[in-house]
């Protein structure tokens, strides 16, 4: 697996590949690998003929300094996992290298609606700085394919939205959420709940699998306030937002009938840590 750390050589890495007529599937991480993450790597090898991941914690899309200070980083273990997952490379830059001139934006995004909802709310200017890096990274590595955890059940309605507005040629492939055992979704800040915060965290996805149980036969405020109540009946738990929105525009919903997709969205302080899952209703 090769490693590069410049921009000069991933656009000589990405223009050899092109001009031989191959596909690249582009795989953006923060790092901090787990099999989420492992998951999207091997969707882009069997997808397309070279399989790029970027492993950069962007600075811009955290609006807490101290949650971008003790965001998890293992950059050996991250390439090791890479090159087991056959990677056929890693984009690692730095940050100067990232963004030479400033890590300010030039640019307002137009990423709709879907970003001013949930996150948007509570996570003020973290979308701008997702599709800062990540319209900066499809520039650079001009992927024909580019991979995310639905997860970032949000994320992801914002990076399409982004892509349409920028005019920018790429698919976006979302893959399911990878649970560890016991149903907590992985994420890299996993790493940070001590033991017995870890135990308690599969409470989310309990309540949220329940609650599609409840939901046939209850209202949507009825199912909406089961969750809330039940996670936070939980030590260290409380939940910073739970939506049940429509899975097209992340707007709420009040009726079950109001639209064929529905996906309720959800984020938990667990302690410290900040975790998010989602669950589909229909
Ligand atoms: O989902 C993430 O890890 C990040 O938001 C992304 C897409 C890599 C952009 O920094």
């Amino acid at each position: 697996m090769q490693i590069i750390r410049t921009v000069s050589d991933l656009e000589a890495f990405v223009g050899k590949t092109l001009d031989n007529g191959k596909t690249i599937g582009l795989v953006p991480t923060m790092g901090a690998l787990h099999d989420g993450h492992l998951s999207l790597v091997k969707r882009a090898v069997e997808d397309n003929d070279v399989s790029l991941v970027s492993v950069f914690v962007n600075p811009t899309q955290f609006n807490n300094p101290t949650d971008l200070a003790t965001y998890p980083r293992d950059e050996e273990n991250d390439f090791r996992l890479l090159a087991q997952a056959g990677a056929t490379a890693v984009f690692a830059p730095s940050v100067d290298e990232m963004y030479p001139d400033g890590t300010q934006a030039d640019h307002v995004y137009d990423l709709g609606t879907a970003a001013e909802v949930m996150e948007g709310k509570f996570r003020p200017g973290h979308f701008q700085g997702v599709a800062q890096v990540v319209s900066r990274l499809f520039l650079l590595c001009r992927p024909t394919r580019a991979y995310f955890g639905e997860k970032d059940f949000q994320q992801i309605a914002v990076i399409r939205n982004m892509v349409e507005s920028e005019h920018i040629n790429v698919d976006i492939v979302p893959v399911p959420i990878k649970r560890a055992d016991d149903g907590l979704a992985l994420s890299s800040r996993n790493a940070l709940l001590t033991e017995e915060q870890r135990n308690v965290a599969p409470e989310i996805h309990v309540a949220l699998a329940y609650s599609v149980e409840y939901s046939k036969d209850h209202s949507v405020s009825a199912t909406h306030d089961t969750v809330v109540e039940r996670i936070n009946a939980v030590p260290y738990m409380n939940v910073e937002y739970f939506e049940i929105v429509d899975g097209r525009t992340l707007l709420p919903v009040e009726e079950w009938t109001e639209s064929p997709d529905i996906v309720g969205c959800i984020t938990v302080y667990c302690g410290k840590v900040r975790l998010i899952d989602n669950i589909r209703y229909k």
